[in-house]
């Protein structure tokens, strides 16, 4: 049996700490879902110790029109309706097989008044959504830049919140050596495209941008 890494050890002790996650039964079944459906799937959903922070996110700033992109078997959007009881939540998926679990999953959480399940590509259903969002989650880009950066962003209310995942890879181009061969997913130029990607958002005029990357050593509370 392998030992757990270092990361994976710390990993487990902050989430003890947060206590037993509600939806954990969503994360497993999604990882089994991946394996069943093929290398097309893309389902790795968020991780738990992402979704505590994006709920404390969600509170204090007292979001309640959420959209997220990426709706895999809705493990991420449980967790974005469960942070606030008044709010809703709109999420979206290419694969009708992703929506059909999700919208099992939504409703045996009891969920299905306030998660809103949309099947297509994001750029082609974000031009359909009516803003103003107060928080958009974007769990659905991958290395590179989306065609729907700029609809996306019109979605977002003036002050409102843009949170990405996915930005893992980010350490592995800029650090130039990674465990994992990431040009199988994304193409050879990878380490270009997400260096340039992080590099436009943080110089883009409607953005202020942060990055949450490992060892940041921070940690956030609302009271
Ligand atoms: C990284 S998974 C995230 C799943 C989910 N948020 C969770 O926590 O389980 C990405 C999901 O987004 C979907 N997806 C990726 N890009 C998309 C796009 N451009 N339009 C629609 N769905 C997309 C994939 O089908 C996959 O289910
Ligand atoms: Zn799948």
């Amino acid at each position: 049996m392998t030992q757990p890494s270092d990361s994976e050890r710390l990993s487990s002790f902050v989430l003890g700490l947060y206590g037993e996650d509600p939806y954990a039964h969503v994360y497993r079944a999604s990882e089994e879902h991946r394996e069943s459906h093929g290398e097309q799937c893309g389902v790795y959903p968020s991780s738990p110790l992402s979704m505590r922070l994006v709920s404390l996110l969600i509170r204090a700033t007292a979001a309640k029109r959420i959209l997220e992109i990426g709706c895999g078997l809705g493990y991420s959007a449980l967790h974005l309706a469960a942070a606030d009881p008044d709010g809703s939540v709109d999420t979206i998926d290419r694969f009708p097989q992703h929506v059909s679990l999700a919208l099992e999953n939504v409703s045996a959480a009891g969920f299905s008044q306030r998660i809103r399940i949309l099947k297509g590509e994001a750029d082609n259903v974000l031009p359909t959504l009516s803003g103003p969002y107060d928080l958009v989650y974007d769990d659905g880009w991958f290395v590179q830049e989306p065609a729907y950066l700029e609809t996306m962003l019109d979605l977002i209310r003036p002050g409102g919140l843009l949170v990405m995942s996915n930005w893992f890879p980010l350490q592995d181009a800029v650090l130039g050596h990674s465990d994992i061969d990431w040009s199988g997913f994304s193409g050879p130029d990878w380490a270009d495209r997400i260096q340039a990607y992080a590099r436009k958002l943080a110089t883009h005029p409607r953005l202020h941008l942060a990055f949450a990357l490992p060892r940041l050593g921070l940690a956030v509370k609302t009271k």
